[in-house]
């Protein structure tokens, strides 16, 4: 029953209530210790020149309703098929941190070359984030043909799913074309791994022109949605001083030592449906799922960041609005010369 993620509303519900029903009918922990406890000049001159370009009413006349398409289908999705938000959110950060916000993960490949969601990276990437985009896009195709971009459509339904969830709600700039480029040899050291050191993370960040209060403010994005277990397993059969007792026996029940890489479970134990800011105050009880998550809560650099987010829901949603607004202008493609606009997201050129 457990060996693959349920998509349907109500085995979902089911999966995520025994997972927590293992968690907290664990026996009391005797009182569980918490450990005591920029960007380049390059890219802010860039982001500062597309803020000027991209704008909020940008198909304004080529097609107003866009919003409104967009928003018909990611309503309707949620309701059906409720992981389509994480899908949709992981989507598109995976999509902007690889060759910019340009749509380039939405490209299937083609002959021998592999495209970027082929890699190893992307695998687990949820085909319900893509299906969201081709419905939405088709939708908005037919009423306004060869205007709106995949990548702004992408930007859109992710910021929607934000605020369907409970999080807050953010004007999306739009204007983004879609890349001529999507290669899985790109995506390399482009993505963050779940044992990424605070270092690394913060390289990473820094490197796609995100300061470390967004790196983060983004990773709040984990306050829902799912992890496979070989990403934490490693975790959970050894000593581990920054995992609470009764997270990790629980998730020993459904991540067996091999790896168990069918199995995913709820990144917050506690409001796995709700984007709150629970992923903090259990960074603060040792619950974070990934030990670059937990990390985040014993760097001296991050540390505070984590603290001012878990007493404040509302710092938190401003500086993710602020973040997710930041990230979306990611080596965003302008104009014929740069970029192409698709009919069908998938396939270059499908103009
Ligand atoms: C900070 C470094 C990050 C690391 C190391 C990381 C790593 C991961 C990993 C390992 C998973 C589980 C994948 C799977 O097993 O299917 C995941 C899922 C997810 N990530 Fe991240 N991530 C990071 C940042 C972000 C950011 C910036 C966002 C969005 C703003 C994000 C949104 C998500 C979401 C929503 C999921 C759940 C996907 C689903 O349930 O389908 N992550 N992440």
């Amino acid at each position: 029953m457990f060996l693959s993620l349920p998509s349907s509303s109500s085995s979902f519900l089911l999966f995520t209530c025994l997972f927590l029903l293992s968690i907290f009918t664990q026996p009391a922990l005797s009182s569980a210790q918490l450990l005591p406890n920029s960007s380049t000049s390059g890219h802010t001159r860039r982001r500062l020149l597309l803020h000027r370009q991209l704008s909020v009413d940008y198909y304004s006349k080529s097609c107003p309703d866009v919003e409104r398409l967009v928003g018909a289908v990611t309503s309707q999705q949620f309701k059906l098929t409720p992981v389509s938000a994480p899908a949709t959110i992981n989507l598109f950060f995976h999509d902007c941190f690889v060759e910019g916000c340009d749509a380039s993960i939405l490209v299937a490949s083609k002959g021998g070359g592999k495209a970027e969601r082929e890699a190893e990276q992307n695998r687990e990437l949820r085909e319900e984030g893509f299906e969201i985009v081709r419905k939405a896009k088709k939708l908005v195709e037919s009423k306004c043909p060869g205007v709106v971009s995949c990548a702004d459509i992408l930007a859109i339904a992710a910021r929607d799913f934000v605020h369907l969830e409970g999080g807050p709600y953010y004007q999306v700039k739009k204007g983004r074309w879609d890349g001529k480029i999507s290669m899985a040899s790109r995506v390399g050291n482009n993505l963050p791994h779940a044992n990424s050191t605070v270092d690394q993370l913060i390289k990473l960040f820094a490197s796609k022109g995100l300061t470390l209060e967004d790196m983060v403010a983004l990773s709040g994005a984990h306050t829902i949605g799912f992890a496979h277990c070989n990403h934490f397993v490693a975790r959970l059969y050894k000593p581990d001083p920054n995992m609470d007792p009764k997270l990790k026996h629980a998730l020993r029940t459904y991540c067996p030592s091999y790896g168990g890489s069918d199995v995913a479970v709820p990144f917050d134990a506690t409001t796995p449906f709700l984007f709150d800011n629970a992923y903090y105050g259990n960074l603060q009880k040792k619950m974070g799922l990934l030990a670059s998550d937990q990390a985040l809560y014993s760097d001296p650099r991050t540390k505070p960041v984590v603290e001012a987010m878990a007493k404040n829901k509302q710092k938190f949603f401003q500086a993710f609005a602020s973040a997710m607004e930041r990230m979306s202008l990611v080596g965003v493609k302008r104009g014929k010369n740069h970029g192409e606009k698709r009919r069908d997201c998938s396939i270059h050129g499908s103009l």
